[in-house]
Parts: structure tokens; sequence; C-alpha cells
């Protein structure tokens, strides 16, 4: 795969010289001789390109289409036994044909390179939190607007309607194709100290996902935001080398951030939501019936995951609670009032960015 992949960028590469200087000859009558040379030589050059495409078609034509699916949490989460799902059911229906490989925990690529690697062709599947999608669309930074859903049913069906629909596709030009929505949660905070109203916050350090949205709530808060990979997480909050960071039950139960961070409030202030992406390439690459058999396994594993999460929220609560390791504070409706009234003036900051029409569409689905 490694050594296909060389060899495809480096056709590639060569392909764009070659183009740059075709055009520069074109535009000087002085080289038309070389152009017409530089023809020909295009000409060879396309003809060795096909037989070789057509001939590394014949050599994969035996061996399965492997999916290597990357993902950054661990296996007990929502995500991570979709991802195994997903592979169980397609070992089961595509033996021979398509092999997936699951690789969890960022063990292949972190959250900050995946998408790179995915246009590159290293990996096919991976599901980022939809915070962390910035650089190629400004469309998904909804989803990280404070107080925006109410709840994860809320997020469903606002994803199922024509406005969320039509984000799966916000990055089709930038080679990215969305394929599903799939849930963790509701964020909390946790923290070294208690936090009951904003004001505790200050001059805090808190981790955040590559999110700018992220960004401008915890500046609403006048705490420091840190944008760090998750796989970084629990060592910084460990070594004190920020005060807190914000998410779901789940993913702070799996990655043990409870066991360093002695408080958690129960914000519920903003939603971990997946967009399970592949690359227009790879996606387009496979034959159509491997692909309609790939996509009907990959919607019954989203299923099963959200399924997973809707469990997960209630049960990794549960376990931290009774871990005894934390102290869960629960707002009062006059504290949480506070928190709203200072983070959701974010909003208007990015109602450009986001269009103000996804926004009500967004919370008309509360
Ligand atoms: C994070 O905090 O980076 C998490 O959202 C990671 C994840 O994929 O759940």
């Amino acid at each position: 795969m490694k050594k296909e992949y060389i060899r495809k960028s480096m056709w590639l590469r060569k392909r764009n010289i070659i183009d740059c200087r075709y055009g520069s000859d074109i535009d000087s009558k002085r080289n038309l001789k070389g152009g017409i040379k530089m023809k020909n030589k295009l000409f060879l050059i396309s003809i060795l390109v096909a037989v070789f495409f057509a001939a590394s078609v014949v050599v994969s034509a035996a061996k399965p289409i492997v999916i290597k699916f990357s993902h950054v949490v661990a296996e007990n989460t929502p995500k991570g036994q979709m991802a195994n799902k997903f592979k169980a059911l397609v070992d089961e229906r595509l033996a021979g044909k398509v092999e997936v490989q699951v690789f969890p925990n960022s063990q292949l690529f972190g959250d900050n390179k995946v998408l790179e690697a995915m246009l590159l062709g290293d990996v096919h599947l991976a599901a980022p939190a939809l915070s962390k999608f910035e650089k190629y669309t400004t469309k998904l930074m909804l989803f990280d607007l404070p107080f925006l859903f109410a709840s994860m049913d809320a997020v469903e069906k606002y994803q199922k309607g024509p406005a969320g629909k039509s984000l799966l596709d916000s990055m089709k030009k930038k080679g990215l194709i969305g394929l599903r929505f799939l849930h963790n949660g509701l964020k909390q905070l946790s923290a070294n100290s208690p936090l009951r109203v904003p004001a505790d916050a200050d001059g805090k350090k808190f981790r955040i996902m590559t999110s700018d949205v992220l960004a401008a709530q915890f500046h609403a808060l006048n705490a420091i935001p840190l944008k760090k990979p998750f796989s970084e997480v629990f060592t910084l909050l460990q070594t004190k080398a920020i005060d807190g960071q914000e998410n779901t039950w789940s993913n702070i139960y799996s990655k043990k951030f409870f066991e360093v961070q002695p408080y958690i409030t129960e914000t519920d202030h903003g939603i971990v939501d997946y967009l399970v992406c592949t690359s227009t390439e790879f996606w387009m690459g496979m034959p159509a019936d491997i692909r309609a058999e790939v996509e009907k396994a990959l919607n019954e594993a989203v299923d099963f995951g959200n399924g997973v999460s809707a469990k997960k929220a209630v049960e990794d609560r549960k376990k931290i609670v009774d871990s005894k390791r934390t102290k869960i504070l629960t707002l009062t409706d006059a504290e949480r009032q506070q928190w709203i009234k200072v983070m959701k003036p974010v909003w208007k900051k990015f109602e450009k960015k986001i269009g103000k029409e996804n926004i009500d569409a967004a919370f008309a689905s509360n």
C-alpha cells in the first residue's frame, strides 16, 4: 500500500512539473519545437502511466480492498465500538473482498493529522469530532456553539433534516465525503478546582479541540484555551500543565480523566459528535456493488454506535460517581443561566461563517 502510494504521489508530482513546463512552452513561440517534442514525450508518458495503472488493477484484483479506519478514542467508547462493529459486519459479509483494519487510541494518526493522511490515501475512514474540521469547512462550526442543542435527540433531529443532511457534502470540493454523523454525547467541564459559576474559570487553562468556536467560548469566560490533541490530554491534566478540559462522560471515563480531575461540573454546555468521513477518491474508486455493501455495513454500525452512546452517557457517568475519585457538581438553574449568559454571545461572532439559517434550524430542533 505504502509503495503504491509513493509511486502514485511521484507520478502526480512528475505530472505537475510536466504540466507547468508544457504551459510555458505554449506561451513562447520560440519554444514551439520544444513544445512538439514535449507533446511526444507526454504521449509516451501517458501510455506508460496507462499501462502501469492497468497492470496494478490486474494485480490488485485478486487482493481484498483494505479499509484503514483510524480513530483516537478507546475501544470501549461509542466510536470505538462502532468501528469494531463495522469491521465485524464487513468481515462477515465481504470476506476476501474487503478487509477492515481498525486503529484505535491514535495508534495510526492523531486527530490533527488524520484528514491530511486521508487525502493522501494513507487512511480511508475516520470519524473525527465535528470540532476538528475547521481547516476544511466552516459550516460544521455550528456544532460547537455553546448551549445550542438541549439534548442529543435535538442533534439527531437536526442532522436528519434537510439543513443537517446538506452538511455531509460541505467538504466535497476539498476531496472529503461525509458518510454519516455519529454521536458521543453532551460535554461536561472538568477541572482541578470547583467550577460553579463562570467567574470560577477566570484565568484557568483548558484544553480544547482545534476549534475557534471553542477558543471563543473559553475566552468569553476569561479563561485560557489551548488547542491540543486528544492523545495528550491525560498527561497535561496529570502534570497540571492545564487546569481543566471539556468532554463527554464516555471520554472522561475511558481515558481516566476523572482520576486526575477532582471536580466535574455537569454543564451539558455542548456536544461531542462525529462525522464518519472518507476521501472522494477512495470511496468512488471502489466498485459500485462493493461500495453499496460497505455503506450498508457502515450505516448499521453507526446505528449501533448511536445506541452505545446513549447507554454510555448514563453508565460511564455512574461509574465515575461510583469511583469516588472526583466530585460531580450539579448546577442550580440560576448558576446554569450564568453560564448561558456568558457563553451564548459566541453565536453572534460566528453567525456569518456558519450561516444564520443553519443556526436557526439547529435551535428549532430543540
Ligand atoms: C476530543 O476531546 O478530542 C474528543 O472529542 C475525541 C473524540 O474523538 O471523542
